[in-house]
């Protein structure tokens, strides 16, 4: 059985107040437990569509709904409690004067038990590995432990839905694994999880619904076979499949569509039955 809409978008359209039209007639389910990512060249609409998700934007025209209610005349304060948004930029969201109160701010002003702000407090500073910069100022943060604080802040009103804006930009490898680990953890708990990458062997890792959205429409939609299989169409929308899905191809694979080192070395050791140790030549394809 399909599982229930969580997010709908009915031919939303949105005008920034400059004219610019960021999103045209965008029609979109987004199912409990989805775990989408929005793919797409800069400027082509993916941030301004998800604000729409959380209400911080409000369709021009169209409608959103976030579990059946219209987000027109909620407020953001309202919806975070069920679709947390984390920004691009963690410095856009962060605000207080030290992390544990930062992290508390959000069940402080839902005017939650003081007790159980506190244990909320304790468990997500355990939970993120914060619990030794609780009294440092999040601006004297490094960029890592900021973007740690920002989902440390969606944690805290523990949402159904998170949507995470580009999480792993300015990441370096291990930083970008761990928050990545975070997110396939929230997912794994049941939440539905959106991501904003550009970052393709992440999608193809982590994602299992892929959305390319192109001039603030979608112009490719499913799962990540489907998308990476479309190597000419991501082409013509800037984008490119992963390394590993272009090699594959490169030396001949065309009845499937590889998307992980593992799958790629199993093909090759089924296809070319050596063993090539390190340094030694590379028999002639
Ligand atoms: N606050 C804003 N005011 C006016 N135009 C904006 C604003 N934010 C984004 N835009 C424009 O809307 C379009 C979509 O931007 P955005 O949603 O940020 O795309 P993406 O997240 O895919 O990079 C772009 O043309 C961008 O310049
Ligand atoms: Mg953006």
């Amino acid at each position: 059985m399909p599982e229930p809409v969580v997010i709908q978008c009915r031919e939303v359209s949105f005008l920034y107040p400059n004219g610019v039209q960021a999103i045209h007639n965008i029609s979109l389910s987004i199912y409990r437990g989805d775990y989408i990512a929005f793919v797409g060249q800069n400027g082509s609409g993916k941030t301004t569509l998800v604000k729409h998700f959380n209400g911080l934007l409000k369709p021009s025209t169209g409608s959103v709904t976030v579990f059946g209610e219209e987000t027109r005349d909620k407020k953001v304060s309202y919806l975070s409690r069920k679709v947390g948004y984390v920004f691009q930029n963690p410095d856009d969201m962060l605000f207080s004067s030290n992390v544990a109160d930062e992290i508390a701010y959000g069940p402080r002003m839902l005017k939650v038990d003081p007790e159980l702000v506190e244990a909320k407090v304790e468990s997500i500073l355990q939970e993120l590995d914060l619990k030794n910069l609780r009294d440092t100022h999040p601006f004297a943060l490094s960029l890592g432990d900021r973007q740690r604080l920002a989902v440390a802040c969606a944690l805290s009103l523990d949402p159904e839905v998170f949507v995470f804006d580009e999480p792993t930009t300015g990441q370096d490898f291990f930083g970008s694994q761990s928050i990545m680990g975070l997110i396939d953890e929230l997912h794994q708990k049941g939440k539905t999880v959106i991501i904003i990458t550009h970052d393709m062997p992440i999608v193809a890792e982590h994602a299992q619904r892929v959305i390319v959205m192109n001039k603030g429409e979608i112009a490719l939609e499913g799962s990540p076979q489907e998308v990476f299989s479309q190597v000419e169409k991501l082409q013509s929308l800037s984008l490119k499949a992963p390394q590993v899905t272009l090699l594959a191809r490169a030396l001949g694979e065309s009845s499937r569509t590889i998307l992980h080192i593992p799958e790629m070395v199993d093909w090759l050791q089924a296809r070319f039955p050596v063993t090539i140790k390190s340094g030694e030549e590379l028999p002639h394809v």
